[in-house]
């Protein structure tokens, strides 16, 4: 049994009287790679949403590394070593790759253009780390020779890479994945499911993931949580995730 380093606890959230989140409970363990899955509207991104500080749950608590997140601004919670990507790609499309990559890692080490300047000594020596990191990156990614290119003429497969190298620029040591494969094609998808188990293992990033391609989940998970109106109805290894009648009168009899 792995250490936890992501507790959830009885987290609920309402919307005008639509329960979104209904006393969540389960624990990540570090190194996991741990799948949330559900019909649409279930509560995933709105889970999301709570463990990246954007919306405050009603009750419940949610401990990084021991640590309560609740109450802490989106921005803190990132430092603290949670990334994300978003379920729709939001990238700068005039940006080159680099640079959008090169913006994250500076909003992560918050030295900006006046701190810049300031102790520009120190600024060309950062300058130089967070190139050859995000060049690393790239490179691990798949992106190394479009580093030059704007992202917006992209296609969307490797806008929402580019995206995923976003968030590991700020070296996380959870990553919230929501829908990485969304509106990919079954080769592109199948690339992405081998980054991803890459990240995890090669680096040793901890994933949330929500998705609803099933074969790519059972595929790289090694726990399942499945989601329906907003309450949990199953936690397992996927092997037995697929067989779980509530999980399949819920959601898998759909989505198989
Ligand atoms: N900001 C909001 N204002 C009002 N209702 C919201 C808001 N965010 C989410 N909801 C509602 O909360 C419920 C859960 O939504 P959520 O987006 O978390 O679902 P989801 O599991 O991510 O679905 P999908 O698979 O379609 O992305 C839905 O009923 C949704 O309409
Ligand atoms: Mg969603």
């Amino acid at each position: 049994m792995s250490t936890a380093l992501l507790e959830i606890e009885d987290l609920t959230l309402s919307f005008a009287g639509v329960r979104a989140l209904d006393g969540v409970s389960f624990t990540v363990g570090e190194g996991d790679l741990f799948a949330v899955i559900g019909p649409n509207g279930a509560g995933k991104s709105t889970l999301f949403n709570c463990i990246s500080g954007i919306y405050r749950p009603e009750s419940g608590s949610i401990k990084f590394a021991g640590r309560e997140l609740l109450g802490s601004a989106p921005h803190r919670i990132a430092q603290a070593g949670i990334a994300r990507t978003f379920q729709n790609v939001d990238v700068f499309p005039a940006m080159t790759v680099r640079e959008c990559l090169l913006l994250a890692r500076h909003r992560h080490l918050r030295s900006g253009p006046l701190a810049a300047m300031i102790r520009w000594g120190r600024s060309a020596r950062e300058e130089r780390a967070a190139l050859r990191h995000v060049t690393e990156v790239a490179e691990r990614l798949g992106l190394g020779h479009l580093l030059g290119r704007p992202v917006g003429p992209l296609p969307h497969g490797v806008q929402k890479r580019v995206e995923l190298a976003r968030s590991l620029c700020m070296e996380p040591r959870l990553l919230l994945l929501d829908e990485p494969v969304a509106g990919m094609n079954h080769e592109e998808t199948a690339e992405m499911a081998a980054t991803l188990r890459e990240v995890n293992s090669d680096l040793g990033v901890t994933m949330l993931l929500v998705e609803h391609d099933m074969s790519m989940v059972m595929g790289i998970s090694n726990r399942v949580c499945v989601l329906d109106f907003g309450r949990r109805i199953a936690l397992d290894s996927p092997a037995n995730i697929v067989r779980d009648e509530a999980v399949i009168n819920a959601y898998l009899g759909g989505a198989l």
